[in-house]
Formats: structure tokens, sequence, C-alpha cells
């Protein structure tokens, strides 16, 4: 059974002053309450199910529950909550920019920020056609922001071609909007975590401040772009203008993204978070999670990539059964394949299906990723729910009557 040593309130500090030093200090002292507990949890659920669909699917760990009960917090409204105080100044500094903004969810905070960006009508964004922003999030950019999405191909890696960038930038025309900003999702989820890198950024710049156009980044999984090059997060962000950083995802906070850019930025941002109902009272108890979530689980980001290289691999072995999988695509925390004369919500169905057969009596959910199922691992996954899938894989390809041949079966026996 899990011991969750409490923080007695006696034992702390009163908390007096709403200053950064202030709170900093305290924060040292409820750091080095909780250092005994656990960074990592096992999940609630039910140990019979890997659940592969999301790393949304994160619970907050003990350190982090632990935070939100000792959080000092106030009324952000009034800018005086000390937690979400540090936690912005934190992610303005970590990300090397001069101001941040907390919102609940990313979602809103790719919303404001368009709004910002974009803030005089007849305005346009070039957005890759596989983005968050274009296939999730409800064409916010459109019916709310009121700016013309204009496509842009995202190429395998992630990236676009700098050429059709170069094209599609418009100027201040009677007949056409105007191209304001240009959004970069790093790492790029519905192609499969794909990392970009600096380097393209750099050219990116080299052709958008040509023009005035602002670069936008959705870093939903920022950390993850950084763990995997080795790198400051800031580097992935000299040559952007504004940022949403995710810490609800890999990094297991419960919720949270935030906006960082220039304090002319974020001063516009912070009147229409405002306007579309975000400003938040006592959000501490948001703001103290995802500070452990920044301390702590970035070091575990590299096991949820080495978890993903091994199912990539093992999947991989597959491939005689008709398994189709991009082993130099996986580059984070995610792995996407196909399956030959299956479609993918097939797959998805057959997985999810309890067996006691050669897959055992558990169930696997995946995600339908449109053309391809997507896996994601996450800190709740171990290697051995990685062996679970890639037995559950075998099992489902095995059964399908282009492979039930006897030489097929012979050959492949191999889980
Ligand atoms: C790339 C990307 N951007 C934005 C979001 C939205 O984040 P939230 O769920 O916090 O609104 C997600 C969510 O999964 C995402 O994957």
């Amino acid at each position: 059974m899990l011991v969750v040593p409490s923080i007695r309130y006696s034992q702390l500090p009163r908390f007096q002053c709403s200053s950064l030093q202030a709170v900093r200090q305290l924060r040292q002292l409820q750091k080095a309450a909780v250092a005994s507990l656990p960074t990592t949890l096992h999940r609630f659920s039910d140990p019979d199910v890997v659940d592969l669909r999301s790393d949304t699917l994160t619970h907050p760990t003990m350190q982090m529950r632990q935070a939100i009960l000792n959080a000092p917090v106030g009324d952000d409204c009034y800018k005086e909550d000390p937690s979400v105080n540090l936690l912005q100044d934190t992610v303005a500094k970590l990300f090397g920019k001069e101001a941040a903004l907390l919102f609940p969810t990313g979602v809103m905070a790719n919303l404001v920020a368009m709004m910002v960006l974009c803030d005089s009508r007849t305005s346009e964004v070039l957005i890759g056609e596989f983005s968050h922003q274009m296939i999730y999030e409800n064409g916010g950019l459109a019916t709310l922001a009121n700016v013309n999405p204009r496509i842009l191909r995202n190429l395998a890696d992630g990236t676009f071609d700098l050429e059709e960038v170069a094209s599609k930038i418009r100027g201040n025309y009677a007949y056409e909007p105007t191209t304001k900003a240009i959004c970069v999702e790093n790492t790029q989820n519905y192609i499969g975590g794909r990392v970009i890198r600096p380097s393209f950024m750099k050219k990116l710049h080299s052709i958008t401040s040509q023009h005035g156009v602002k670069i936008y980044v959705d870093g939903a999984r920022i950390m993850n772009a950084a763990v995997a090059l080795g790198i400051p997060p800031g580097d992935l962000l000299e040559y952007a203008d504004v940022a949403a950083i995710g810490v609800a995802k890999g990094l297991a906070a419960p919720l949270g993204a935030l906006l960082v850019g220039s304090t002319e930025f974020i001063t516009n941002a912070y009147k229409i978070r405002k306007l579309l109902g975000g400003g938040m009272r006592q959000a501490g108890i948001i703001a103290a999670p995802a500070l452990v979530a920044l301390d702590t689980m970035p070091a575990l980001l590299q096991r949820d990539h080495k978890h993903a290289k091994m199912l990539a691999t093992k999947l991989a072995e597959l491939v005689p059964l008709g398994l189709n999988i991009d082993m130099d695509a996986v580059e984070t925390n995610m792995v996407m394949f196909t399956v030959e004369g299956l479609s993918v919500k097939e797959m998805i169905r057959l997985m999810a299906e309890p067996t006691d057969k050669d897959g055992g009596q558990y169930i696997i959910k995946l995600f339908d990723n449109g053309n391809t199922v997507r896996a994601v691992m996450h800190y709740h996954i171990s290697a051995e729910d990685i062996n679970k899938t890639v037995a559950k894989a075998g099992a489902v390809l095995r059964n399908l009557p282009h492979n039930n041949t006897p030489e097929l079966q012979q050959q492949h026996d191999i889980m």
C-alpha cells in the first residue's frame, strides 16, 4: 500500500506576502517535504487495460497532489496568486521569453494567441493541414477568432516546404487577407510526435521576418522535443515570437498550458483570456502541480521515448504478417502503424477485445488517428505493457484469414 506522508500546515511558515521571493522560499520547504514521495504512481484504473490512446491520460503524481494540497493561493484576477505568479515567471525564464500566462487548456491558449496575433479583420494565418488547431479545435480559428486559415502541407517530418510558405505569404493587398502569423506544432502530434528542429525554425524565420509574419508554436509536447534533442527547451523557441507550453500531456499535470511571449503580447493575451471567461481565481491549485511537473517529469520523458522505440522495434517483427511501420518516424513518445487488409477502426476494435487466447486476459486501447493507429507512451506504461501490446497485435494479425496459412503460422509463431 502506498503511504502518503502529509505536510502539516503547522510545520510550514505562514504565507504572508505575495512576493516571488517568499513563494520561492515556501516552495523549497515544500519540495523538501515531498521529496520522499514517489515521482511516479501506478494508475488507479484496471490493471487489465493497457491504455495507449494518449499521454493526456496521465494521472497527477503523489508529489503533484501534495503540492495542490499545500499551494499558497490568491485571486489571480488581481494577479495575487503567488503559485500562479511563480509558475508564470518560471516558464517565461525556462523558454527565454519576457512573460507567460496560465490557461486552463491548450485549446484556449491557442485560440487566445490567434486572437492577439491577428487582431485586425482580414487577418490570415498559415497553418499545417495536420495541426491540432485545424483538426481538433472545432474550427475556433475561423469561428471565434475570425481568422482565415491558409493551409500548408505538412511534410512527413512535420515541417513545411519553405518555398510553399514563401509563396503563400500575402501582404496588404485590398482583395486578399493579410498573413499575420504562421503556426508550427512541436512535437507534431498527428504525424506521430515528430520533432521540429531549431535549424528548421531558423530557416522559417529568415522568410517570415521579411514580411513581419509572427511565428507561433503550439508546444503541447515541446518538452518531449527538447528531451529528444537533448537541448534546453528555450533553444526550440529562439526563432518563435509566441508559444503555448503544455503541462498536462506527458508531464502529467492534471491540466494547464501557458502562453509565452513579449510583455506586450502577454498583456493583450490577459485581456482576451478574460473576455473568453478564462480569468481564474485561486488558480494556484493548477499552478502548483504544474511546477512539480516541470521539476520532476522531463527526466521521465526519456523513458517514454525509449518505450516508443521498444514498441516500434517489436512491432516491426510483425511486418511479414502485414503490419506497416516507419521506424525512423519514431522520435518521441508516439508510434503509428497500419495493418494491410484491416481498417484502422477494425484493428483498434480487435485490440480492445478481451481475450484469453495467445494475447492473455487484457485489452489494449489505441487511438484512431485517421489513416493510422496511434500508440502513445506515458509514465504509466511499463515494458510489460509493451510486451502485452505486441503479443496481442501478433495474435490479432495471425488470426487474419490471409495469415492463416500453415507456412506463415509456423514461420511467425514468434510470440
Ligand atoms: C498538439 C496539441 N495542441 C493542443 C492540444 C490541446 O490541449 P488541451 O487538451 O490542454 O486543450 C492538444 C491536446 O491533446 C494537442 O495534442
